[in-house]
């Protein structure tokens, strides 16, 4: 969707196809000049497949790589004696790379969520100040740093001695990077007067004149040159060969840390400083500031000094300065509560919307996509956006009114993009007084434009969906994609990309048939390993990931279903509460067969009635569990054990608060009893384990005597969760 580019003031270089193969007329080739020709060719082609499959980095064009792979056989063909051992005929496929090793993070590495505006920054200090339960006027003190624009990285120290450095990967499982690291000259090997154990973490980034300094070195030696900074440390410091890291000048800002065998200090930048202390860099523009005017002010004058940093950042991080508040306030499921990152405003620039295309999702949903003529916008060739659905286009919000003025968008007209973060393009205006004569306006269609079903828009949806549900080809390809995606099934080596090829030569419909591969095609691979990309090693490979995948969470195979409105948080929700397949089904199946039967889905603190809805339709179709159940007798599906709950007193209960509590606001108290493996409940019934009654409690304090509920005061809930 978004084609990488060079941002506007580096170097614009040419790629080389670093093949660096003289053509010369093949009936003129001598032996010695075709020798060294299909070494080069070998060579060539190795590194393409290896770039295109290990890395996710093509470096040279499909018919680039075409065009050497024909001059490669036509050559063999001249001098069938000449053909090379590891000749690129015969390895259709990847090399598959050894990759790197995995890290396990004892600590996630999280990520942060986004403020806008002004209004959001003042939102921020106001939910911290209502989690804590401080008044308005109570002090509360930030940390404001810059974000910095590169990736993550996680080093740790034992004994003052760097034993391992991992990149974030999904945020509980990184990459080891370590070979690498120690080649920036920012991170120190050794540090002294360290906690025994101390994991520091921060920002690996490129120089704006190293960057281009290295494009221009790329280029020269015909080698891939980066779209900015940020891809050029992500693919320098994820190398294979350290020694290429080495030649490559990256920097490292540490803004963190994850596992600390003693505290660091008492407050975010009393720890930053000792980290500074111990050798890491710092950002100089790092300030403690006393509430968001200060912070707003301290975003500003960053803001102001942007362009001449020398480095890319994106915005501007507050983070709660007591870590004792840190501590208290805890996690969402990925980001912090006591930190948010303040996003520059996204950048704009007007181009030409050549076509209308509709895509076909998962769940049917008919998508309009805006082909764009390409257009650079924050230093990122743009050429689609998301027009989201047929109110958008003709200039209504979802309730009628007006957006845009009421300015419809046709095809031909010139129209204003912009990307807020890493979102999909969006556009944010549209310039009537260039709209050409003949333009029309634009007929959504009625029907799938894939499988020609019909494609009603239900009263109170937004979007028109496909009815054609399995047998609509793009629902099914959409349902993959979504069944093997990282939150979901997660198989090294059957991405997106897999999914549609072996979805359009029909070796997979749904998702039993990635689980019957091997028994169907494994016997003779003959055809796997025909296909372009694909080699023995790699199918076998593919193989072994897919058995890995056999034992999967429950919440995790919830989730890859891709039920509507069943994301990530619901599934964990309802696999922590039914606890297996069955104890789920069976009540499905009874809420199917009668209404009332649904409260055992709404009794779970987080599901609605739109999800449970969702979740009983879907599961309830003949076809769809027709299809789930050919897949369950492919797995072996785990329980879930909510974390630290196994021996926690409130493992699997469900609790319920009520009245005032004083020591802890609410919200604290419902996410410590979620983190020790409870369910939290707002409404008393014969299912609740247990009452924590504050002052002021009332129906139902009394409804749990009624039913013989344990109950506890503040002081008993403390105790129970060890915070007396
Ligand atoms: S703090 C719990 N501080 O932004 C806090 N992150 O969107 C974790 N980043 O994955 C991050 N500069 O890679 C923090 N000064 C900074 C940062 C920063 C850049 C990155 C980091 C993180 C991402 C989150």
């Amino acid at each position: 969707m978004l084609d990488a580019a060079p941002k506007a003031p580096y170097h614009l270089v040419q790629t080389g196809t670093g093949d660096g193969v003289a053509e010369t007329k093949i009936e003129n080739l001598d032996e010695a000049a075709a020798r060294a020709e299909l070494k080069a060719l070998s060579a060539a082609l190795a590194r393409a497949n290896d770039a295109y499959h290990t890395q996710d980095a093509p470096e040279i064009s499909d018919a680039e790589y075409d065009r050497l792979k024909r001059r490669n056989t036509a050559i063999e063909q001249r001098f069938p004696h000449l053909k090379r051992a590891d000749s690129p005929t015969d390895q259709v496929g990847a090399p598959v790379a050894e990759g790197f090793s995995k890290v396990a993070h004892e600590k996630r590495m999280l990520s942060l969520g986004n403020a806008f505006s002004d209004e959001d920054v003042a939102e921020f200090d106001r939910s911290v100040r209502k989690y804590l339960g401080l008044a308005p006027e109570a002090p509360l003190t930030f940390t404001a740093e810059p974000k910095i624009d590169g990736l993550s990285l996680s080093l740790r120290y034992e004994a003052g001695r760097l034993i391992h450095a991992a990149t974030r990967g999904d945020g509980s499982v990184g990459e080891n990077v370590t070979a690498n690291a120690r080649t920036i000259a920012d991170i120190p090997q050794t540090l002294t007067d360290a906690p025994d154990v101390l994991e520091v973490r921060g920002e690996v980034y490129m120089h704006h004149d190293d960057f281009a300094a290295l494009n221009a070195r790329q280029a020269a030696a015909g080698d891939k040159v980066f779209a900015n900074p940020r891809n050029a440390a992500a693919g320098s410091l994820r190398q294979l060969d350290a020694s290429i890291t080495e030649g490559r000048p990256l920097r490292f800002f540490a803004y963190g840390w994850g596992v600390v065998s003693a505290p660091l200090a008492e407050t975010q930048k009393d720890a930053l400083d000792r980290l500074a202390a111990l050798g890491f860099s710092i950002n100089p523009l790092t300030m403690r500031c006393t509430g968001p005017e200060m912070l707003l002010d301290h975003y500003r004058a960053i803001e102001a000094q942007r362009a001449t940093l020398g480095y890319d950042i994106d915005g501007v991080v507050y983070k709660v300065d007591s870590l004792a508040y840190q501590d208290r306030l805890g996690l969402r499921s990925t980001t912090p509560r006591w930190a948010i990152a303040h996003k520059f405003p996204a950048e704009l620039a007007w181009t030409r919307l050549e076509a209308i295309d509709i895509q076909v999702g998962r769940t049917g949903a008919l998508s309009p996509v805006a082909r764009l003529a390409p257009v650079t916008v924050g230093g990122v060739v743009v050429s689609n956006a998301t027009l989201h659905n047929e109110d958008y286009i003709a200039g209504r919000d979802a309730n009628g009114l007006p957006i845009r003025d009421g300015k419809d968008i046709r095809v031909g007209d010139w129209v204003q993009v912009y990307r807020a973060g890493d979102v999909i393009p969006k556009l944010a205006d549209v310039d009537l007084a260039r709209r050409p004569a003949e333009a029309q306006p634009f007929v959504f269609p009625q029907t799938c434009p894939r499988c020609g079903s019909d494609a009603p828009r239900e009263p109170g949806d937004a979007v028109r969906r496909c009815s054609g549900g399995l047998i609509c080809p793009a629902q099914a390809v959409e349902k993959l994609k979504h069944f093997v995606s990282r939150a979901a099934f997660d198989i090294e080596g059957l991405g997106a990309k897999q999914v549609e090829q072996f979805a359009e030569d029909g070796w997979i419909a749904e998702p039993a048939d990635i689980f019957t591969l091997r028994s169907r095609f494994g016997a003779g691979l003959q055809q796997l390993k025909n296909r372009d990309g694909w080699g023995e090693k790699s199918a076998d490979n593919l193989f072994a990931a897919i058995d890995d995948k056999r034992r999967i969470p429950l919440d995790r195979l919830l989730f890859s279903l891709g039920i509507r409105h069943i994301g990530e948080a619901a599934s964990k929700l309802l696999a922590r509460h039914f606890g297996s397949w069955e104890a789920l089904s069976l009540a499905v199946d009874a809420a199917a067969a009668d209404p009332d039967a649904m409260e055992v889905f709404l009794s779970i603190d987080g599901i609605g009635a739109v999800m449970a809805d969702a979740l009983v339709t879907t599961l309830t179709q003949e076809a769809e569990r027709a299809s789930i159940d050919r897949l369950l007798t492919q797995l072996d599906v785990q329980p879930v054990v909510a974390s630290q709950a196994a021996d926690s007193p409130l493992a699997g209960k469900t609790v319920v608060f009520t009245g005032n509590l004083e020591k802890m606001t609410r919200a604290e108290a419902k996410a410590r009893a979620e983190a020790l493996g409870a369910k939290v409940a707002g409404s008393v019934s014969k299912r609740t384990d247990l009452v924590v009654a504050g002052p002021g409690a009332g129906s139902k304090a009394a409804k749990a005597e009624a039913l013989g509920i344990d109950t506890l005061d503040e002081e008993g809930w403390l105790a129970l969760i060890g915070a007396s």
